[in-house]
């Protein structure tokens, strides 16, 4: 039996408290290994630097890894909560000084390799994106590192978001794969808006050609244009970051990736990447 959250919150997130929820953003793809969860946990960082309340949830049921990304231990995550041992809100975990502190921010870990979460029934994956729109009111932002494929938990968990960044490189498996998930995304959750992040570009024109292609398939056979949320070039710094287990914001904020989701965030905070896809559009 799962404890979402009956006891009342005093918000990990910090003593202020909202009226309105945060922004939902889930970071999806289709295909695996095109880079969701450096995303997710870079976009974390990078809304903290920017003074917002962040949380950061490992929505992979199957293989979280939030937390080695993170370097962190968590002393309990979303497998202990839905075995019914902690409220959910007792799951959440601080990084850097946790939600409100600088570059500091909230994560509800997952757990790898458990099994309680990759074969949860549709009614409690359904409660446990329930209770992560409660979870929201503590928040300016909410990153969900959602997991690969395009199966009915995923999507449980995208329908609970306001919006969904879905990554694609240059592969065409990648690209397949991203169409798929957004077409899934249209018909299961239609008020989630999906935007376009191209990761690991090796040029920035080349990083717009692959977002115009799944653009222009998603106009012709979809009939909407999702916006680019941003081109994230291939950067070495990544990895370096990976293997150490901590954020490039924090290890080289000035590192061609780390700007990149830097722009990423700030674009889905503005609306839309500096202008590009009504320029195109027009
Ligand atoms: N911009 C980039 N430049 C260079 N390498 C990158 C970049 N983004 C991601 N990578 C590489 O891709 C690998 C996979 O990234 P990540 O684990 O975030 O993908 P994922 O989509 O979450 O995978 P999964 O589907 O297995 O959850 C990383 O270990 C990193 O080495
Ligand atoms: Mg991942």
């Amino acid at each position: 039996m799962m404890n979402f959250g009956s006891k009342k919150s005093e918000g990990k997130g910090g003593s202020r408290s909202r009226v309105a929820p945060a922004s939902v953003i889930c970071v999806a793809s289709g295909k695996g290994g095109v880079g969701k969860t450096w995303l997710s946990t870079t976009l974390a960082a990078c809304f903290a630097k920017m003074g917002r309340r962040t949380l950061l949830v490992d929505g992979d049921l199957g293989l979280a890894n939030v937390d080695v990304q993170l370097g962190i231990a968590p002393e309990t995550d979303l497998a202990a909560v839905i075995a019914g041992w902690v409220e959910l809100e007792d799951a959440v975990c601080k990084v850097n000084g946790g939600a409100g502190s600088e570059i500091g921010f909230d994560v509800l870990p997952g757990r790898s390799g458990s099994g309680a979460l990759a074969g949860l029934p549709a009614e409690e994956a359904s409660r446990l994106a329930a209770s992560l729109t409660a979870l929201a009111l503590q928040y300016d932002t909410v990153l969900v590192d959602l997991g690969a494929g395009i199966e009915d938990n995923v999507m449980r968990l995208a329908r609970a978001c306001d919006r969904c960044v879905i990554v694609a490189n240059d592969e065409p498996t990648s690209m397949t794969d991203a169409y798929a998930f957004i077409k899934v995304l249209r018909g299961y959750a239609p008020s989630v808006q999906p935007w376009i992040a191209v990761n690991m570009a090796d040029t920035r024109v080349a990083g717009r050609r692959t977002y115009e292609a799944l653009a222009r398939a998603s106009q012709t056979f979809l009939g909407f244009r999702p916006p680019l949320a941003g081109i994230i070039l291939r950067d070495l710094k990544v990895r370096e970051a990976i293997r150490q287990q901590r954020t490039i914001v924090s290890i080289d904020p000035q590192a061609q990736a780390a700007l990149d989701a830097q722009q990423i965030a700030e674009a889905l905070i503005r609306g839309g990447a500096e202008g590009m896809v009504e320029a195109k559009s027009a």
